[in-house]
């Protein structure tokens, strides 16, 4: 199969990209499950953006937002990078305006609200299913096009490139050897332009906000054809994730308490009633993420208590099923009722704030191999995101990157004859008789993860996360190169390198700055004020 452009994963980001590209070309767009499983279709909270005078709240502007973006981003930030895609924060909205979005307004004036680190109310959203309410109108936008073939069930094994083809000169993307995980085939999927835009990895950990789609994907291909990723090492742990032990399937374990909860006066509180952040920072409850995770942390460490609570009692009756609905409903359908009992909650992962190199356009460094979203690293969050920057970045990155992509090789211009690409190396064609062994690797990572490498670090317990996840490597690789090759492998293959890439980033950076917080290094060390970079080859 070929296609002008080749998009992997569909959330904002790569949806965006296709709907834009398919004026210029065919594009094929892969899934690996359905079409809502991605951190865009769960995102709560909305679309942080300063929109023309008049129309944002009074005294905010364009700086503001930059300036609330570089200080929770902790001095890492590319100050460049953060100032064109909060600029293009108006043109955004209108773009997805124009696919049939709609977001609450009041009076005529959009609806606007506000989530931990920013100095004004510039959050867009739908009620709390923003998200939601995003992927709906880009997939229906996507499913009325033509030139987009949309495929669920398709996972990208291994990026094919000119360099791992033994060309080293120049080194250019041909496309994709792709399972399709219903018929178990393995096909090659040439394009010239090829778009990762698959997402985070916070399946990594034990407890995160994210689906289980969310396993490395990008990160793990991109590494394996050889582009250079950077900052791994800043994972955010959203502080209120649903306390819920009790709970069955991930929908229910992974269920997030909007921050913007915190953004209408939900407070946190442990189980004496105490606001305890404000012993971290003068904004309490609605400081940056890694502020509230760390004190959360510190408390349930502190307390020996297995959660903190969010409250939000105080607000008129009905405020929650009206501005709240979602979260309100599925409190009520876990049997809590929010207007009048505060929510058991605890930090869990929830955003990737490194990823693959990229400049904002997503151009990495091989040629014709774009990154945007999550899985890109373009410095627009540095050392930790300022919340509801994400909807914003993959819309931006994917508007960038096909104007990069016209400019550098639209379809039509010739490009250099490609290497005939031999057919996929399937290994040992096997059948997977020991199942087991990747759902004990699976969990295996997960909890070590969580255990050593999550919100509070040290030295000692990186190294073990190291030595631990290379020997679990090993055996991925032999059960990989031993097996007939299914969806599962593929997933845990993606796990356990995104983790490796994680331990290793953060084992390099001696100091605590942004989400990276370490026992042996509490300080902030001028010196290291740059990426941690990393390159296979
Ligand atoms: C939330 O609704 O709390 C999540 C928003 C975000 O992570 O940007």
């Amino acid at each position: 199969m070929s296609a002008d452009f080749l998009v992997i994963g569909a959330g904002v980001a790569g949806l965006s990209f296709a709907l834009r590209a398919a004026r210029y070309g065919s594009v094929v767009v892969l899934m690996k499950g359905g079409a809502y499983q991605s951190n865009t279709a769960w995102a709560q909270g909305g679309i942080a953006t300063v929109l023309p005078d008049g129309m944002c709240s009074s005294g905010d502007g364009v700086e503001s937002h930059v300036a609330d973006t570089l200080d929770a981003g902790a001095g890492l930030c590319n100050e460049a990078a953060v100032r064109t895609i909060i600029g293009e924060g108006a043109a955004t909205i209108e773009d997805l305006m124009g696919y049939g979005m709609e977001f609450d307004r009041k009076d005529g004036r959009f609806e606007l609200g506000t989530e931990g680190g920013h100095s004004h109310r510039r959050v867009l959203h739908t009620r709390d299913t923003t998200g939601l309410k995003i992927a709906t109108a880009l997939i229906e936008a996507v499913r009325e096009t033509p030139n987009i073939t949309l495929l669920e069930q398709h996972v990208a094994i291994d990026l094919i490139t000119t360099a791992k083809l033994g060309a080293v000169a120049d080194d250019r993307v041909l496309g994709a050897y792709v399972l399709n995980a219903k018929t178990n085939e393995v096909r090659i999927f040439r394009a010239d332009r090829v778009v990762l835009a698959t997402g985070g990895c916070g399946k990594v950990y034990l407890y995160t906000t994210n689906p289980d789609s969310a396993t490395g994907d990008g990160v793990a291909l991109a590494w394996r054809a050889g582009a250079s990723i950077a900052n791994m090492e800043f994972i955010q742990f959203h502080p209120t994730c649903f306390y819920n032990p009790g709970a069955t399937g991930p929908e229910a374990r992974s269920f997030l308490v909007s921050e913007a909860v915190r953004g209408e006066g939900g407070i946190l509180i442990n189980a004496k009633g105490e606001d305890f952040t404000l012993q971290s920072d003068h904004r309490g409850s609605l400081a940056p993420r890694d502020i509230v995770a760390r004190a959360i942390d510190r408390e349930l460490k502190r307390s020996g208590a297995d959660c903190v609570y969010l409250d939000i009692t105080h607000k008129p009756k009905g405020f929650m099923p009206e501005r709240f609905p979602y979260i309100y409903q599925n409190l009520l359908n876990f049997g809590l009722d929010c207007e009048t009992q505060p929510i058991p909650v605890v930090p869990a992962a929830h955003y990737q704030c490194g990823g693959v190199v990229t400049d904002v356009a997503g151009r990495t460094g091989i040629t014709g191999l774009y990154a945007i979203g999550e899985v890109a690293c373009t410095g627009l969050h540095g050392a930790n995101r300022l919340a509801s920057n994400s909807l914003l970045e993959g819309n931006v990155m994917a508007r960038l990157a096909v104007a990069d992509c016209l400019h550098r090789f639209a379809p039509g211009k010739p490009v250099p004859a490609a290497p005939v690409i031999p057919e996929w190396e399937p290994g040992n064609t096997a059948e997977a008789d020991e199942l087991v062994v990747i759902y004990h690797n699976w969990d295996e990572i997960r909890r070590l993860m969580w255990d050593y490498v999550s919100i509070v670090r040290t030295d000692n317990r990186l190294r073990r996360a190291a030595a631990r996840l290379r020997n679990l490597g090993k055996e991925v690789r032999e059960f990989y190169w031993g097996h007939r090759v299914n969806a599962d492998i593929l997933e845990l293959r993606n796990l356990v390198t995104a983790a490796s890439l994680i331990v290793d980033c953060a084992v390099r950076r001696k100091e605590s700055r942004g989400l990276h917080f370490t026992l042996d290094h509490p300080g902030t060390a001028e010196r290291l004020r740059h990426d941690t970079v990393l390159r296979k080859f």
